[in-house]
């Protein structure tokens, strides 16, 4: 006898929405405006306004402090007011193209060390639409566990298989590139590598040098996410690549203008012929608008000063070096980070958290991320912070005298009984 069908009344498609509004979504009543979409107002520097006050910012990417400087704002505002917010109009392929994009590319490609470079208008649309354009359903991803999300859509979108290595995990690294040479040996595909250059929440390095020297054993493509490399680390900036020497085993190379270069965009490099592959098939830009004139002039500029002004990365290290050997020897922990991105250790729970992040804004008046549960596992806080050429020693000693302060506090049990007393109230 065939099992009895059950009919369902069809809901409501947003009564799901309503009463579960997701893993982020149910703290919205208590952080919103707060601990989630914060206002930082003024203008992005080092100390910038939060709920009225002055506070030491530590959440703002802008690494080489190109945000304001002058000569940026000069170039940014003269093209909005010639060019306007809207030239060119269309996809690139279509209406869209303008020789300052090309010329952008060029110059972005040889600053990587790449025969050529493709814009993409969001690092995180492009780097979706890149993966999924690079690999078809009988090829392999193998791609790091802690990869940012951008990357994890892409997988996403894969129709053939994938494998997830253990974070920075060499050895998981290579069993599962031999899992994924075994199954590339049966669907006739290759196999896409992903890594990050740098890792944003822990600020580890992906291990390069040693999955390029993998490409001895296993036959594949490597595709790096230097978001937080990019201008940061390596000869003028150049990124992760170069600073582990091994630039021209990446085979696509990406880095957004989001953060070292402080605008919006982002660009993929590689061999000519890839490159050209991604202009011709890559979704995100083949059916949306152009990035606009001052977002490029903008970013021709700002590649400008990071080739021309190396004063401003040795700034952002001289910063990076006081802050964390600062907090080291305060006793801090700052777990493995090898580049900018300082994360402080710390233990507690989610309230406890939250009355910690309110002293430290209220009452030191230092601003940074807070990043707890489900994110990292239970029971464990990172404050991160991301220094900046803006910010000065002053900041530093500031910050690290305010840190000393709230570890105490969240030692001896202050914070527990704060947030005990707002939850019982
Ligand atoms: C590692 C990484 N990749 C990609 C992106 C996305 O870049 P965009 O802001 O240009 O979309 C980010 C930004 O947060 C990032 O940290």
């Amino acid at each position: 006898m065939r099992p009895k069908q059950v009919i369902y009344m069809v809901k409501d498609l947003f009564d799901r929405i309503k009463s579960d509004k997701g893993p982020l979504g149910k703290w919205a009543d208590k952080a919103e405006g707060y601990y989630v979409f914060p206002k930082l107002e003024g203008p992005i520097s080092n100390r910038m306004k939060f709920n009225g006050k002055s506070v030491i910012t530590w959440s703002i990417n802008d690494y080489l402090g190109l945000a304001n400087h002058p000569e940026v704002l000069k170039v940014d505002g003269e093209s909005a007011a010639v060019d306007g917010m809207a030239y060119p109009m269309g996809a690139r392929m279509m209406s869209g193209h303008t020789k300052y994009h090309e010329q952008l590319e060029r110059e972005c490609a040889e600053f990587v060390g790449k025969e050529a470079s493709y814009l993409v208008n969001f690092g995180y649309q492009g780097m979706v639409s890149a993966i999924d354009a690079l690999v078809s359903k009988d090829d392999i991803i193998v791609y790091d566990m802690d990869t940012h999300a951008c990357i994890i859509d892409g997988v996403r979108l894969h129709a053939g298989k994938r494998f997830v290595y253990r974070h920075n995990d060499i050895e998981s690294c290579e069993k599962n590139l031999k899992r994924a040479t075994k199954m590339a040996e049966k669907t006739g595909g290759g196999i896409l590598l992903v890594s990050e250059g740098v890792f944003g929440m822990r600020g580890e390095q992906g291990k390069l040098r040693e999955i390029v020297a993998l490409k001895e054993k296993y036959n594949f493509r490597l595709l790096v996410d230097d978001a937080h490399g990019f201008g940061t680390l390596g000869e003028g900036g150049r990124g992760t690549g170069f600073e582990q020497g091994v630039q021209d085993g990446i085979d696509v190379y990406f880095a957004t203008f989001a953060k070292s270069m402080a605008g919006i965009g982002a660009f993929f490099a590689g061999d000519k012929d890839v490159v050209q592959y991604l202009q011709y098939n890559m979704r995100s830009q083949m059916f949306a608008k152009s990035l606009p004139m001052p977002m490029v002039k903008g970013a021709l500029k700002r590649l400008d000063m990071i080739r021309t002004m190396p004063e401003l990365k040795e700034k952002l290290w001289d910063i990076t070096n006081a802050l964390q050997s600062g907090l080291r020897a305060a006793g801090f922990d700052l777990g493995t980070t090898e580049t900018c991105i300082t994360p402080v250790y710390l233990k507690g729970d989610i309230p406890e958290a939250m009355a910690m992040v309110h002293d430290l804004r209220e009452n030191h008046g230092v601003f940074c991320s807070i990043v707890v549960y489900p994110v990292i596992p239970k029971g464990m806080i990172i404050l991160r912070l991301i220094p900046t050429a803006r910010h000065t020693i002053e900041d530093v000693n500031e910050t690290i005298e305010a840190f000393t302060a709230i570890r105490e506090k969240l030692e001896n049990g202050t914070y527990k009984k704060i947030a005990e007393a707002i939850m019982t109230a």
